[in-house]
């Protein structure tokens, strides 16, 4: 049976297109059950309107303090009862009664080579840094800034003339084939986000990118 997933945007909603289209094209079996914003503009919004997914906002100047809100958006994402929560581009942090209230089930996708470029401007920052490869992380959730335990990394190239903005979008193409091949591997248990560790590495078909699911990386 798909797997029932929440996924909480900010932006553009690159990522959440790219699980719905990975969904429809059978590469990844789960089922988009609520999108939540804490931005009424996201853009990424429409992606739930134009296929009647539940769609919710729930933003942060609403609410006395960080504390009521992040209880107000575990709730309206608990609704939905979702068996993996998404934070597919969501540009704030929650906190640890956010991810205990989903059982630690809670994945975030970062545009860096973690623990390499935490935070904000990932992309910039390794063009700063002058390396030579970069890339996505997709990882758990904790209380800390994209510090939570890592399942898989897609790497990039950094070339000649990047800027910040070049890199992100190709990072970007790494993220929208992770991102939907980290959700299947939990949907279909090769990945389980606690206890035993079972992962088989997902197979992309561009050679380009290496993808490496660290195995055992999430055995306490
Ligand atoms: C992605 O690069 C994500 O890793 C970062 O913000 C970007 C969001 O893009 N946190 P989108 O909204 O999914 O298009």
């Amino acid at each position: 049976m798909a797997l029932p997933i929440a996924v909480l945007i900010s932006g553009a909603g690159g990522n959440l297109g790219a699980i719905l289209e990975a969904i429809d094209t059978g590469r990844c079996n789960a089922r988009v059950c609520a999108v939540l914003s804490d931005r009424g503009s996201a853009a990424g919004l429409e992606h739930a309107s134009a296929r009647g997914i539940a769609r919710s906002v729930v933003k942060l100047k609403d609410h006395a303090d960080r504390e009521h809100w992040n209880r107000a958006l575990a709730d309206a994402t608990a609704a939905h009862r979702p068996e993996l929560v998404v934070l597919a581009g969501f540009m704030k942090l929650v906190d640890k009664s956010f991810v205990q209230r989903f059982g630690g089930r809670v994945i975030n996708v970062h545009p860096s080579l973690l623990p390499l470029f935490p935070g904000v401007d990932g992309p910039a920052q390794a063009v700063r840094a002058r390396v030579r490869v970069s890339g996505c992380t997709v990882h758990l959730v904790d209380d800390g800034i994209d510090s939570g335990r890592i399942i898989a990394q897609a790497v990039v190239p950094v070339l000649p003339g990047d800027d910040a903005e070049r890199l992100h979008a190709r990072i970007k193409g790494a993220e929208h084939k992770l991102l939907p091949a980290v959700i299947h591997a939990i949907a279909s248990g090769e990945v389980t986000l606690g206890g035993e560790l079972r992962v088989a590495e997902p197979a992309f078909d561009d050679g380009a990118m290496l993808v490496s699911p660290l195995l055992g990386a999430l055995r306490s």
